[in-house]
């Protein structure tokens, strides 16, 4: 039989690494040989790995029907930026003008996304004081729910008092469940004691914070929540200690920022300005350390572009939240080459477990029947990070100077070759 395509190299499951060849046709893949497979088109991806595509479980894309926040970002660009990062499926966060906690607001944005999307965007249904009651409305629209406890962009929070029946609500949809775990009532406290010293953000909201909200959600959800049908994943963790608060009951997410850079970084650079914010650098490497042994379940972007503009004001005024999309591929090769991270944990944490978590169950791995979904990663071609070659249209990154070890070579996305390096053919 000659195939449509034939992906031809080493393969990185979560359980193993082979050579073999990779046949896709109608957008799924037909056949995984050793070799043999005959095709009309055919990619050799010599230095290479080919991984299951990536799967971005958060992300704020920013576009909705207002279309107020287009100039940050919309489904196009912010797409693009995902497929330059590697990634093939992008779950777009519901903080946007209007926060999407209606059946109505989701309808309208899928709608966006389908005709301006390059790849395939999910969305989650918001919680909100408003909405506790009638979440079930919206169960067909969205592939999980997002709970935020504080006070962040587009100030979609909900107060702890609720907590517990938020929880309730979501488990009666059998739906998978994020949530933002910072503690409004610390945060406010500390705004009282801060006041005159607004500029120490990691302050404003410290480590506290976030082991007090962990600790909430802990108290509000019953049982073993990994063995039960439903699933709730702790947002962006940034403090080492939240790991050993939640062991195995809660999934959980790391974002390469968290990885990556310290409150230090922060002093030198006020566009780092994010929540949670940075931490220490002890906790940093706490934070990589347990990335490494499979600790932590999902590599998240936490994608949030505000323009330069924005990220310029005076640093308590400044929204918080940085751009991740563009360099995600970029970020996994440093993983790989400079921290010693085994490939096939990459493909366990950035495809596979989030796949799993949100049951879909038609990717997440390199397999026969699977979707034709790849992030082909070339980990030996040094990129250095220029805001200018960024697809994102906030334009900069916080890693902007930093050369990586590696780049994403192709992104194959429902059996359509869409990249090659940083040229996007879609
Ligand atoms: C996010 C944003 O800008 O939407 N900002 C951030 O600092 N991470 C919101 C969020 O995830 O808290
Ligand atoms: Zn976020």
């Amino acid at each position: 039989m000659l195939h449509d395509l034939i992906i031809e190299g080493k393969i990185v499951n979560p359980d193993a690494i082979h050579d073999a060849q990779i046949a896709i046709d109608n957008g799924y893949i037909t056949a995984i040989r050793k070799q043999g497979l005959k095709s009309e088109r055919k990619i050799e991806t010599q230095r290479c790995l080919i991984f299951p595509g990536f799967i971005d479980l958060h992300a704020h894309l920013r576009e909705d029907s207002s279309h107020k926040w287009d100039y940050k970002e919309d489904f196009k660009s912010g797409t693009a930026a995902a497929v330059h990062g590697g990634i093939t499926t992008v779950i777009d966060m519901p903080n946007t003008p209007l926060p999407c906690i209606s059946s109505d607001r989701l309808i309208k944005k899928k709608e966006l996304a389908r005709t301006e999307g390059l790849i395939d965007i999910l969305f989650y249904g918001g919680v909100s004081d408003s909405n506790i009651n009638t979440i079930a409305t919206m169960q067909k629209e969205v592939i999980a729910y997002k709970i935020y406890l504080a006070e962040t962009t587009g100030g979609l929070y909900i107060s702890d008092d609720v907590l517990p029946k938020a929880i309730a609500a979501v488990e009666a949809t059998a739906k998978p469940l994020v949530i933002h775990c910072e503690d409004q009532r610390v945060i406010e406290k500390m705004r009282e004691r801060l006041k005159v010293n607004l500029l120490a953000h990691s302050e404003l909201r410290p480590e506290e914070a976030e082991l007090s909200a962990v600790k909430k959600v802990l108290a509000a959800a019953s049982g073993d929540i990994k063995t039960k049908k439903n699933k709730i994943d702790i947002a962006h963790v940034s403090v080492y200690r939240t790991l050993d608060l939640i062991g195995k009951r809660f999934h959980c997410e790391v974002t390469p920022h968290h990885l990556f850079f310290t409150k230090k970084d922060v002093q030198a650079n006020a566009f780092l300005k994010v929540n949670p914010p940075l931490r220490s650098e002890e906790n940093r490497l706490r934070l990589l350390a347990a990335f490494k042994s499979g600790k932590i379940d999902f590599l998240v972007t936490d994608h949030a572009p505000h323009t330069k503009e924005e990220k310029a004001r005076a640093f308590f005024e400044a929204p918080a939240g940085v751009p991740n999309l563009d360099t995600y591929g970029n970020f996994v090769a440093w993983l790989i080459v400079h921290c010693g991270v085994p490939p096939m944990l990459i493909a366990r944490v950035c495809a596979y477990n989030p796949a799993l978590f949100l049951r879909l169950h038609d990717r997440g791995s390199i397999e026969v029947g699977k979707r034709a979904n790849l992030s082909i990663l070339d980990i030996h071609k040094p990129v250095k990070i220029h805001s200018e070659r960024l697809y994102t249209k906030c334009k900069w990154s916080p890693f902007e100077g930093y050369e990586f070890p590696g780049a994403v070579r192709h992104v194959i996305s429902n059996g359509a070759v869409v990249t090659e390096y940083e040229e996007l053919y879609i």
